[in-house]
């Protein structure tokens, strides 16, 4: 597999057996910059198994993963997430009664003194909206919102600089 620098992920002899089945025998796939993939193939193909192995839950069994060219190898789902990859589903997987920036925070509030900063909060999910043009009040419920805000808020978290910034381990 060419490996150019528009390539975001790679991977590439990706290999997951299950016991009785070889979901995914050698398998290469890579994420350009710029480009929205989709990946088909009929039931059983193994397009499920090799999102897990991307994304951390699956162990792959052999082949190699890339992230703007460096190896890695995610060894949970929170691990991959760490290196901004992640899954968002179809179902909108968030708490339609709490505020937009308490989605984005879920779990990770910007804390001090064991309280959570509502404010600094507030201001962070601010700024991160607007990293896709998006301007709303944060502190609004999260279903006041439709459904397209609400699958960017829960896309959004997935970026790595916001993993990196907020985790607070
Ligand atoms: N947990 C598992 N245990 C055993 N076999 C599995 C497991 N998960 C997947 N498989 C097998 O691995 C192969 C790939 O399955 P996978 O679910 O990745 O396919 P898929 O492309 O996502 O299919 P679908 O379109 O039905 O969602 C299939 O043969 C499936 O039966
Ligand atoms: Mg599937």
């Amino acid at each position: 597999m060419q490996n150019s620098s528009n390539d975001i992920l790679v991977a590439s002899g990706i290999v997951k057996t299950f016991p009785g089945a070889i979901a995914l025998n050698k398998v290469d796939f890579s994420l350009r910059r710029g480009e929205v993939h989709a990946l088909l193939g009929e039931n059983g193909a193994g397009k499920s198994t090799l999102i897990k192995c991307i994304t951390g839950a699956y162990r792959r069994d052999a082949g190699l993963l890339k992230l703007d060219g460096e190896e890695i190898d995610p060894r949970d789902t929170l691990d991959a997430q760490k290196l901004g990859i992640g899954t968002v589903y179809q179902e909108v997987n968030l708490l339609g009664n709490l505020s937009v920036a308490e989605n984005l925070f879920l779990g990770r509030q910007p804390r001090r003194f064991g309280l959570i900063q509502a404010r600094e909060m507030n201001k962070r999910a601010h700024a991160l909206l607007a990293q896709y043009s998006i301007d709303i009040n944060v502190s609004a419920a999260l279903e006041s919102y439709s459904v397209a805000i609400q699958q960017v808020v829960a896309i959004a978290p997935c970026r790595r600089s916001f993993r990196q910034g907020a985790d607070p381990r």
